[in-house]
C-alpha cells in the first residue's frame, strides 16, 4: 500500500534557530517559512536527494504540536508521511484493518497541496503515520 517515504516531520519551538541548524550545522538548503493558520503550524522545507524534512513551529492558539513540545521541549521527530496512490483506497484498507484515522476521516489538504491522512500513532508503534496522495 505505502510507496515512497514523502518526508519527516520534526516539530521545534524556534523555526529559525532550527532553520540556522540545517542550513548552517548540515548545509541543507531550507525554504522561506509557510504559515498555514489552517494546521495551526509554520513550516519550512528541506529538500533532500531522496525525501524530504519538514520543520514545524506552533502558530497561534490551540497548535496541534504545543503538546507534543510541552512533552519534547528540545522538539523531536513528530510524524513520518507515506505516499500512497489513491488516499481513499488506503484509508477503506485501513479502517477495514481496524486502524484509526485521525479528525472526520477525510482526507484534508496538506502542505504540498495534496491529499493527506493522519493514523493513529496507538496503531502504528507509536508514531504518529501521514498518508499522502502521491
Ligand atoms: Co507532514
Amino acid at each position: 500500500m505505502i510507496g515512497r517515504l514523502n518526508h519527516v516531520a520534526i516539530a521545534v519551538q524556534d523555526l529559525a534557530a532550527a532553520t540556522a541548524v540545517y542550513e548552517k550545522t548540515l548545509g541543507a538548503e531550507v525554504t522561506k517559512p509557510i504559515p498555514e493558520p489552517d494546521h495551526g503550524v509554520t513550516v519550512v522545507f528541506i529538500n533532500l536527494p531522496n525525501t524530504k524534512i519538514e520543520l514545524l513551529e506552533p502558530l497561534g492558539e490551540g497548535s496541534p504540536i504545543a503538546k507534543f513540545l510541552e512533552k519534547n521541549p528540545s522538539g523531536g521527530i513528530h510524524h513520518v508521511c507515506y505516499e500512497v496512490d489513491d488516499i481513499i483506497a488506503a484509508r477503506d484498507q485501513l479502517l477495514k484493518e481496524g486502524a484509526r484515522v485521525l479528525g472526520d476521516g477525510e482526507p484534508k489538504i496538506g502542505a504540498h497541496g495534496k491529499p493527506v491522512l493522519f493514523l493513529h500513532p496507538k496503531d502504528f508503534l507509536g508514531t504518529l503515520t501521514e498518508l499522502e496522495q502521491a
